[in-house]
This record gives structure tokens, C-alpha cells and sequence, in this order.
């Protein structure tokens, strides 16, 4: 492994860390094709709620404005429509109950099963006043005006689903053992190759998230910007950064629609609380995408990417677009290896030719520094199924 002196030698400091898992698939439990079955039997009381439901749904705006960044207008609304999404959720699964005989209902009633229809409803409602109250500020922050009749915007359950699993993870005490696995090989790669001199070295966190390592990494007394694209975790971030006036101010129930997997009945309405530390102000958030929003060449010491890097069309642009950031000079780096691609890949590498690739990009890749680290991400913590991602940890210095 380099020394630390190697790379405090060097005046312009480059640090890039990636950790990479796999993405995970944190949506709702039912599939869209059960839409049709909803339509077709809805029990008693769910066609109430149905009629009840759909003026709100019919009601339900035209883009807010042309003018917003894409994606605003839907996660608004998304989180809007929360409580309306999250009961067509619970419609589906109430179908598939009713259309049992009434022996096998009878026994689901042994099991109290029919309770946790209602039991769910009261957490949509725990949830729904969070989802609100982002929706609100967002409103406001935005200038988007309130809502119209007119505004036909879609709105989209899984947007909130995701926004909660995030959140969980990145700021209540139920996530602290997956931020442990990946956090501190990012922080204490950072800290050695800046010789821990934090102060004036500048760290760009692309794909940040929910923003709680961009957090972590300037409570060190780093300058950083995030970057992220996705206005379900911007939201969600302004909330927690700019209206939220105490530890564990939010509670959220984030598992009540997801009943597969569950250990026992209890564990679908798990509630947690947010945040569970302050995010750092001074974190600069840059609303966007990364590919788009930097101009200025060589602007950063460090660019720290985590379960990131295999979000791209082509890696080769988000690789490049790292190192075009990257302060010239060669200083330690860290990367880690996404394995996990999206289906418009252009490239779907291996972990081996991540490494290939950065040093045909220009980094030279310390090896040495390479660490196979096995985390989850944004799992509920009781559930039954558990992915484990072998995340790729590695640094890398600017040639
Ligand atoms: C799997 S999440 C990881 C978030 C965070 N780094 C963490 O570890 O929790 C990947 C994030 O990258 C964001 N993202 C994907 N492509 C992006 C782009 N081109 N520019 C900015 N953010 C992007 C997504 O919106 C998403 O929030």
C-alpha cells in the first residue's frame, strides 16, 4: 500500500472512492399485471375505497410546470399521492385474500390475518403525513404552485417505496449496520490519502443518495459537493437538511406494504425514526446529472462514488467524467467495482476490467488497496431475504 507520505508529497491530492453493489429491487410487492385482477373483483370494501380513491386520482394534475427539472413534477406528486398508491397496494393484496373459499377464510381469521389490513392502513397514514409534508416544502421550495385540476402528471408509488428504503438506510439507527460495512473504508481511504487534512481538500460525491456519506465525509471537516439526479432522494434530503428541527423528528413505517419475507406478523409495521444525526449543512448539494453539471476541469482533490458507478449508460462516460474532475497530479484514489448493470449498459464489465478500464482512462489503480467487502443495502432488517452484495473497494490516482 502507498504511504501516506507518498501521497501528502503530492500538493494536488486526488481521491476517488467507489464502493459497488448491486442494485437492489426495494419496490412494492405486487406486480403491475395485478392491476387487472383489482379492476375486476374488488371486495366490498375496497371498491368503496375505490370510489372513494379515485376522484383524487382523476383530480390528479397536469405537469406542474414545464419549466421544472425532470422528474420534479412526478416525485411531487408521487410523494402526494403516497397515501392513494400505497391503498391500491393494499386493494391488491385484499383481492387476492377475498377470493379465498370462506373455509380458508375462516382460517385466515384464526391466523388474525384480516387485521393487518387495517393494521397496514394505519401505517400508509404514519407514512403519508411524511410523504405530505415533503410534497409541501417541496411545493414551496420550487415555486411550483399548488396543485391543479389540470395536472396530469403520473404519479408513481415506487418512487416513495425507494425513497423510504434510503432513508433508512442513510439515516436512522436500523441502516447503521449496512453504513458500517461500506462507510468507513471510503472515510479512512480518504483520510489517508489527504494525511488526514481534511480542511481545504475538496470532495465531490456523485450519485449521493440520500446524502449521508456526503454528510459523514464533510463532518471530517471536508468541502463537499453532492450530486444527484433523483428528485425522490432530493426531496427527501431537503426535508431532513432544511425543515426538520430535531433528532428523530420523523417516523416512518417504510415495510408496511411489503408483507413477503416477513419473520413475524409484527415485523411488516417495524417503524423507525429520522434522522438519526444531523446531515451537514455545508454540504453543497448540485441537483442534476453528474455527466451534465461540472463543467470546470480538474475542480476536485477526490471524487468518492458509492453503489454508483454501475448506474451508467456506459461506464466509460462516468469513469471519464471522474477523472476529467479530478484535480491533475497523481494522488491516491479509490474506486470500487460495480457488478451490477443496467440492462442499457453499453458495457456490462466485470470487476477485473473496471480495473482495465480506469488504467486505459488514466488512472493508475492501487491494487494494494482492493477489498472485497460483503454489505447489504436498504433491506428491512427483519426480513427473511437478505441480498448480499461482494462490494469492490479500491483506490485509484490520477495519472
Ligand atoms: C444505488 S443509488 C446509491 C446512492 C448512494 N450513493 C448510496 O450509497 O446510498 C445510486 C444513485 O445514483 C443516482 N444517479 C444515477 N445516475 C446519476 C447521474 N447521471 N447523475 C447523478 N446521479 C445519478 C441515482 O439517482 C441514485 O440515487
Amino acid at each position: 500500500m502507498m504511504h501516506t507520505s507518498i501521497y501528502l508529497s503530492h500538493s494536488l491530492a486526488l481521491l476517488v472512492c467507489i464502493v459497488f453493489p448491486l442494485y437492489l429491487a426495494i419496490r412494492g410487492s405486487a406486480s403491475l399485471s395485478d392491476i387487472a385482477l383489482v379492476l375486476s373483483s374488488l371486495s366490498e370494501r375496497a371498491e368503496a375505497l375505490h370510489f372513494k380513491l379515485t376522484p383524487s386520482l382523476a383530480a390528479s394534475p397536469a405537469p406542474i410546470s414545464k419549466s421544472l427539472p425532470d422528474g420534479l413534477a412526478h416525485c411531487i406528486n408521487s410523494f402526494e399521492q403516497y397515501p392513494v398508491l400505497a391503498e391500491q397496494v393494499l386493494q391488491r393484496k385484499h383481492v387476492r385474500y377475498s377470493k379465498q373459499t370462506p373455509a380458508q377464510k375462516a382460517i385466515s381469521s384464526q391466523l388474525g390475518y384480516p387485521a393487518h389490513f387495517e393494521k397496514a392502513r394505519k401505517g400508509i397514514e404514519v407514512n403519508a403525513r411524511f410523504s405530505e409534508k415533503i410534497a409541501q416544502i417541496a411545493r414551496r421550495d420550487y415555486h411550483t404552485g399548488p396543485r391543479t385540476p389540470e395536472d396530469k402528471e403520473v404519479a408513481d408509488f415506487g418512487v416513495v417505496d425507494l425513497a423510504f428504503a434510503h432513508l433508512s438506510r442513510d439515516w436512522s439507527t436500523q441502516g447503521a449496520k449496512e453504513r458500517q460495512a461500506v462507510f468507513p473504508p471510503v472515510l479512512s481511504g480518504l483520510e489517508q490519502h489527504f494525511g488526514g487534512s481534511a480542511r481545504g481538500n475538496k470532495v465531490l460525491v456523485p450519485g449521493s443518495g440520500m446524502g449521508r456519506l456526503a454528510s459523514d465525509i464533510a463532518d471530517l471537516g471536508y468541502e463537499v459537493t453532492a450530486n444527484e439526479l433523483d428528485y425522490g432522494s432530493i426531496l427527501a434530503y431537503h426535508l431532513l437538511t432544511n425543515h426538520t428541527s430535531s433528532l428523530h423528528q420523523h417516523t416512518l413505517q417504510p415495510f408496511v406494504t411489503k408483507w413477503t419475507h416477513q419473520a413475524n406478523p409484527s415485523s411488516r409495521y417495524s417503524a423507525l425514526t429520522v434522522p438519526d444525526h444531523w446531515p451537514n449543512k455545508a454540504v453543497k448539494l448540485v441537483e442534476g446529472d453528474f455527466l451534465e453539471m461540472f463543467s470546470r476541469d480538474g475542480e476536485f482533490d477526490a471524487v468518492v462514488t458509492l453503489f454508483f458507478i454501475d448506474m451508467s449508460t456506459n461506464v466509460i462516460d462516468f469513469l471519464s467524467n471522474i477523472h476529467r474532475l479530478l484535480k491533475p497530479g497523481g494522488c491516491g484514489s479509490t474506486l470500487g467495482v460495480p457488478l451490477k448493470w443496467s440492462t442499457n449498459s453499453a458495457l456490462q464489465l466485470s470487476a477485473e476490467e473496471v480495473l482495465q478500464l480506469a488504467d486505459l482512462l488514466g488512472f493508475d489503480v492501487d491494487h494494494t488497496s482492493r477489498k472485497n467487502i460483503d454489505s447489504l443495502y436498504a433491506e428491512q432488517p427483519e426480513t427473511l431475504l437478505k441480498f448480499t452484495y461482494v462490494t469492490q473497494f479500491w483506490s485509484a490516482t490520477k495519472r
